[in-house]
């Protein structure tokens, strides 16, 4: 690929578009991040096509282009230079801005694909679009960043890491010797490890786990149980607090186990930091990892007003708390394959020397067998 900087190195803007892609598709390769991986090789592989068609012998689908004509959606050229002598012909030099315009054709190309899908009642499959999509524009917005290995992270990702990482020991020492401090909060864990221990062997996946201590819990219920957390400081207190369990780390919207292979799953606060637009995605995820009949429980604030925090127990963070309605989980989970057996709606209260102002949802949906 040829652009402004062939080489990429580091200039006085950074390395170029091609470059970064291509890192963001090494890390999104290294993250089992498959649709990320999809967008940026269908883009790069856009790229290959545009630099291998030969401008100078226009014809069907292959007009006459020069350097910086390129525009989105001429990508008509798709196939060029596969064919015999391709390696040989000379290859067209693309600038930076025609590299954009490409990227941005493939990212407006999955958007249309996303809404299609979207209005078919696929929200799963139209999230995965837009992440990958998301995966383009942050290595089109990275123009000048280095480092580029996390360019196909979005900023809410990378925030809610480094936030949980900040506040990882005040957090544990907080619900030290305390692992579900109220009532009914136990009584909803206590039903969804019921229906866990009767789902066979396999684990339940404890999803944004944060210390562990509702993995312990579930665990002391009898309930095999193993937990994942976006943040590295949160894995390593819950390794270090529960020595005997499994913890890694590891995201929701990209959840690094087969499919079918845990006996329920559960997110407990763990979903009100994905954004709305994301929220089917990590569904999809939930759905695909859960065996057939499996159990899926959600613990999360009700209400519509999302809470953004710059300060938690003494450090600066930036976190997102997403307040939602029961009902419009409900709706998404439906959506997702995952019809809702039961949803909680407990008032705020103090019990557990915990208090509250915000109404606690707590919903429990099911893989059809
Ligand atoms: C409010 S804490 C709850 C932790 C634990 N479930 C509990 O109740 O103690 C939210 C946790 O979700 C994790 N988290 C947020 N977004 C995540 C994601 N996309 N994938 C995995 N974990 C995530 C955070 O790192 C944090 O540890």
């Amino acid at each position: 690929m040829h652009a402004n900087r062939p080489d990429g190195h580091p200039g006085d803007s950074g390395p170029d578009l091609g470059t970064r892609l291509r890192r963001a598709l090494t890390a999104a390769l290294k993250a089992k991040d498959k649709d990320a991986v999809s967008a940026l090789r269908s883009a790069l592989s856009a790229i290959g096509n545009a630099e291998a068609a030969d401008p100078g012998e226009p014809g069907p689908g292959r007009p006459a282009v020069t350097g910086s004509d390129y525009v989105a959606g001429a990508v008509p050229f798709a196939g060029a230079g596969t064919g015999p002598g391709a390696a040989e012909a000379e290859r067209r030099h693309l600038t930076e801005a025609d590299v954009a315009a490409i990227v941005r054709a493939e990212a407006a190309e999955r958007e249309a694909a996303a809404g299609q899908y979207e209005r078919a009642g696929h929200a799963g499959q139209a999230a995965g679009l837009r992440h990958g999509t998301q995966a383009l524009l942050a290595a089109l917005d990275a123009g000048g960043a280095e480092g580029s290995a996390e360019v196909t992270e979005p900023e809410f990702l990378r925030d809610t890491r480094s936030s949980y990482d900040a506040i990882a020991v005040s957090y544990a020492e907080r619900f030290a010797g305390v692992e579900v401090a109220k009532p009914l909060d136990r009584a909803v864990l206590d039903a969804f490890a019921e229906y866990a221990r009767g789902a066979g062997e396999l684990p339940v996946a404890d999803i944004g786990c944060g210390p562990g201590r509702v993995t312990a819990y579930l665990t002391g219920r009898g309930v095999t149980a193993f937990g994942i957390d976006l943040s590295p400081g949160m894995i390593e207190v819950a390794r270090a607090s529960h020595p005997g369990l499994r913890f890694e780390v590891g995201s929701m919207l990209a959840l690094d186990l087969p499919d079918d292979s845990a006996g329920g799953v559960l997110a407990w606060y763990s979903t009100i930091h994905v954004p709305d637009e994301q929220l089917p995605r990590a569904l999809a995820e939930f759905r695909r990892v859960l065996v057939p009949g499996g159990h899926l429980l959600l613990a999360f604030q009700a209400g519509d007003e999302p809470l953004h925090r710059t300060e938690a127990m003494g450090q600066a963070i930036s976190l997102v708390f997403r307040r939602r309605r029961p009902e419009r989980v409900a709706e998404l989970l439906g959506q997702a394959g995952l019809p809702v057996r039961a949803s909680v709606l407990r008032a705020p209260d103090d019990d557990g020397g915990f208090a509250e102002v915000t109404p606690q949802a707590f919903v429990l949906a099911r893989k059809p067998s």
